[in-house]
């Protein structure tokens, strides 16, 4: 199973629309191993951005992420990473087509409501950076034997 980190951006919290974004991913039949609301720090968006350094967008895309509160969640399921990203859509919601998260919500090429992982490496060091491995739920989804045909010996 792999595990990716995502976001709800100040945009998506002030807009009302993190039971929106929420309601997708748990009908896809990931699981929401970890949630918790917060305002990122300055040092911590700029940790968490770190190879944006130097960009054009680096400072306002800090001012951004630090601007209001934002839902940091884990989210787990097997290919989750990708299949995040594939929901969320390209990154800016003009250029996203309907159906993805983007797509269907954002209008700016800034403001993009919600982040997530772009592979395993990121996934890994992005979670170590929100969250302490105590608040992370351990076990297994109580709806595996319904998302996945567990009756082999690999999840199907
Ligand atoms: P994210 O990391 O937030 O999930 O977005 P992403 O992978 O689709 O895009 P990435 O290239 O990682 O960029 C991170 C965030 O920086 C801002 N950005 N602005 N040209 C620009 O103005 C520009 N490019 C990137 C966006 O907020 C993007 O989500
Ligand atoms: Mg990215």
């Amino acid at each position: 199973m792999e595990q990716t980190l995502v976001i709800l951006k100040p945009d998506c919290v002030a807009r009302r629309l993190v039971g929106e974004v929420i309601r997708r991913f748990e009908r896809k039949g990931l699981h929401i191993v970890g949630m918790k609301l917060m305002t990122v720090s300055q040092s911590l968006a700029r940790t968490m951005y770190t190879e944006h350094e130097g960009a054009e967008f680096y400072e306002p895309l800090v001012r951004f992420m630090t601007g209001g509160p934002v839902v940091v969640m884990c989210l787990r399921g097997k290919r989750a990473i990708g299949i995040v990203r594939s929901m969320l859509g390209p990154t800016f919601g003009p250029d996203a087509p309907p159906g993805t998260i983007r797509g269907d919500f954002g209008m700016s090429k800034r403001y993009n409501l919600v982040h997530g992982s772009d592979g395993p490496e990121s996934a890994a060091r992005e979670l170590s950076l929100f969250f302490q491995s105590d608040e992370l739920i351990d076990g297994t989804q109580p709806d595996l034997d319904h998302v996945y045909d567990t009756t082999g010996p690999e999840l199907i």
